[in-house]
C-alpha cells in the first residue's frame, strides 16, 4: 500500500511517498481503506518538530482520516465491515473530562497517523461518520469539528440567543459558525480578509469586523452587543487573548483554543477576569462520546463541512504549504487517499 512517511527527520522537505505492507488488524481491531486526510495546523507542528510528541521514525503522518472499514479482527464488536468511520484523534479519550492517561494517544503523533491508504486502528478509536457526507468532508470531523462542538456545546453549554465570538476563517472558527447557528446563537466572526467576511455572512454570521482594519475589535464587540458577548472561542492565542476577555460580558465563557499569533503574554493582569467574572477553559479537542453526538447533530440538520481546497496525496507538500501560508484559504485543506 502506498502512505506518506517522514522516514529520516522533520521537515515537509522529508515527507516521501512510500510503499509499505498492507497492515492486519489484531483483536479488537479495526482495518480501514482511508479515503480522506485534513489538515491540521497540529500536523504541522508535528512534522516541524516543535509539537513535545515522542515521534519514532519512520513515522505516518496526519491526525484526521475517514474510510471504510474492511476488515475486523476477533473479538469487534462495536464495528462493521463496511462502516464508513472517522478515526478520534486521542484513540483512548472515549467519555467524561479529560485527564493526562487518556490524552496522550493521539492519532498522526505521537501515534502513526492517517496518510495511508490502510489503517489498523483499535474499534474503541473509531466514529461511525453521517451518511450524508463524503470521506473528504468527515475527514474535517476529527479536530476541528469535534473541538467548535467541545467547547461551545458540551461544555459551553451554549443557547439559543446567545452570541459568540468566532477568531478569522480556519477550520474551528467556521465549525464554530455552523455549531452556532445550528444552536440558534448569533455570530461575531473577524477576519483580515473581507473577501473572506463576505463569505462569513453568506454562511450566517450577524456582525463581521476586520480585525487588521479594526485592532480594537473587542471594543467593537461591546458596542455592537450593548454590554458583550457570552462566548469567545480563542484560537489567536498571545494577541488575542486579553482582548477576548475584554470582549465578554459579565459571567461568559472564553475557551481557548490556538495559539496563531504565539504562546506568551508577557506580562498580564488578571483583573479583568475576575471582573468579568469570566470562565476560561482550555480545549484538548474532544472525547468518542461528544464525537457521536456532534456526528447526530450534523446528520439531523445536513450541515456540510466548509472545505477550501482538495489535494491528491501525492500532492500533500503542496496542502501543507498552503496550510503554513497560513491565510490563503477558508475552512479546511483536504488530500484524497
Ligand atoms: N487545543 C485544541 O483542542 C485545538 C484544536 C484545534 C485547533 N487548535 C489550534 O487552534 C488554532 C486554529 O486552528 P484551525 O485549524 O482553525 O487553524 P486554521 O484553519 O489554520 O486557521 C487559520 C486562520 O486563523 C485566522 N488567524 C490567524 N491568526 C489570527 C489572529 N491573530 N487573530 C485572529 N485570527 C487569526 C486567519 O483567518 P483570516 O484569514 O480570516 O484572517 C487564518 O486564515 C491553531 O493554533 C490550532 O493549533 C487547538
Amino acid at each position: 500500500m502506498k502512505a506518506i512517511q517522514l522516514t529520516n527527520g522533520f521537515g515537509l522537505e522529508e515527507l516521501t511517498m512510500t510503499e509499505l505492507d498492507k497492515p492486519t488488524p489484531g483483536p479488537k481491531e479495526v482495518l480501514i481503506r482511508m479515503r480522506a486526510a485534513s489538515l491540521n495546523y497540529r500536523d504541522l507542528m508535528v512534522l516541524s518538530g516543535v509539537m513535545p510528541v515522542d515521534i519514532k521514525f519512520p513515522f505516518i503522518p496526519l491526525s484526521d482520516g475517514a474510510g471504510e472499514v474492511v476488515a475486523v479482527g476477533q473479538g469487534v464488536t462495536r464495528i462493521h465491515v463496511g462502516n464508513r468511520v472517522a478515526g478520534n484523534l486521542q484513540q483512548r479519550f472515549l467519555a467524561g473530562n479529560p485527564r493526562a492517561e487518556v490524552l496522550a494517544d493521539s492519532l498522526g503523533g505521537p501515534l502513526n497517523g492517517v496518510a495511508a491508504e490502510y489503517v489498523v486502528l483499535h474499534e474503541d478509536g473509531v466514529v461511525p461518520i453521517p451518511d450524508h457526507l463524503t470521506y473528504e468532508e468527515a475527514s474535517t470531523l476529527p479536530i476541528a469539528a469535534l473541538t467548535a462542538w467541545s467547547m461551545l456545546i458540551e461544555y459551553g453549554g451554549l443557547q439559543a440567543g446567545d452570541t459568540v465570538l468566532l477568531q478569522g476563517t480556519g477550520g474551528v472558527s467556521i465549525f464554530g459558525l455552523q455549531f452556532s447557528l445550528m444552536t440558534g446563537a448569533r455570530v461575531i466572526i473577524t477576519s483580515s480578509s473581507n473577501a473572506k467576511l463576505e463569505r462569513a455572512k453568506a454562511l450566517g454570521a450577524w456582525q463581521t469586523i476586520n480585525y487588521s482594519e479594526v485592532p480594537d475589535w473587542d471594543q467593537k464587540a461591546l458596542e455592537l452587543t450593548d454590554g458583550g458577548v457570552d462566548h469567545v472561542l480563542d484560537v489567536g492565542g498571545a494577541a488575542t487573548m486579553v482582548k477576548s476577555i475584554n470582549a465578554l460580558r459579565t459571567g461568559g465563557t472564553l475557551s481557548m483554543v490556538g495559539f496563531l499569533s504565539g504562546l506568551t503574554i508577557p506580562e498580564y493582569d488578571v483583573t479583568s477576569i475576575l471582573q468579568k467574572a469570566a470562565t476560561v477553559r482550555g480545549s484538548q479537542v474532544g472525547n468518542r462520546d461528544h464525537f457521536e453526538k456532534m456526528n447526530r447533530a450534523i446528520a439531523h440538520h445536513r450541515l456540510h463541512p466548509v472545505i477550501d481546497r482538495v489535494f491528491p496525496l501525492d500532492r500533500i507538500g503542496e496542502a501543507f504549504a498552503l496550510l503554513a501560508e497560513g491565510k490563503q484559504y477558508f475552512g479546511k485543506i483536504v488530500v484524497q487517499i
